[in-house]
């Protein structure tokens, strides 16, 4: 299973990155504002030097909602980097553009997935990713990991080469679930990450190794 960093934030992709288990980034227009780019050209700076960090794909998404306006601005997105994937939220226009963009080769995220019919029908317009958002659909007390699970049941009988990327994950829990039910892709902010090397018998193992060395060594 593929590693993303949710995130727009720099020091984090950075610090994830260094850990050598980064494969991509992916954003939003939230992530975006919380870091405080805003207009065109910093929108589109700021994406060029994400992908100058991490080699891997980066989900840039449009803001337009009407199919010419996600061509338009998804041909920008995509000629800015070959590693730039153009995340589409899941629309009648959006499945429209999703298509477009497939049959130019010009490879697409399909966000906002919250049922496996939106994932077939993004799967069936030739979505290179598919995003169901786990956290949000828990919020509501939906079973998200049940959401992985049924898309990768379906994806596999019907041989759809789309990929699962597990979002809005909010703890590491989420993270060895979506691994288990067949996610090819979690994307998950940083603290969730890290949060997979905890366990407070490495702690106290580590600590007890160190002291017992110390005591014989000294
Ligand atoms: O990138 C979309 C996504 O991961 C959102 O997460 O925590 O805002 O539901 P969250």
């Amino acid at each position: 299973m593929k590693f993303f960093i949710d995130t727009a934030n720099l020091a984090q992709i950075k610090e994830a990155n260094d850990l050598g288990i980064l494969d991509g980034v992916t954003t939003n227009p939230s992530l975006m504002a919380k870091e405080g780019i805003v207009g065109e050209a910093a929108v589109m700076q700021h994406y060029l030097d994400i992908c100058n960090i991490v080699n891997g794909d980066v989900s840039a998404e449009v803001i337009a909602t009407d199919f010419e306006g996600m061509v338009a601005e998804g041909e920008k997105l995509a000629a800015l980097h070959e590693n730039i994937v153009v995340k589409v939220p899941m629309i009648k226009d959006g499945i429209k553009a999703i298509s477009y963009f497939t049959s130019k080769g010009i490879r697409t995220n399909c966000t906002l997935i919250f049922s496996a019919g939106q994932a077939l029908l993004a799967a069936k317009a030739g979505a290179t990713y598919v995003s169901p958002f786990v956290g949000r659909l828990d919020d509501i007390s939906y079973d998200g990991m049940e959401l992985i699970a049924q898309i990768s049941q379906l994806f596999s009988i019907q041989g759809y080469q789309t990929q699962i990327l597990a979002a809005s994950i909010r703890n590491p829990v989420h993270i060895v679930k979506s691994a288990q039910f067949g996610a090819h892709v979690i994307t998950s902010p940083l603290p969730s990450i890290l949060a997979l090397l905890k366990h407070p018998l490495t702690d106290s193992g580590l600590a007890q190794f160190l002291a017992d060395h110390k005591k014989a060594n000294s």
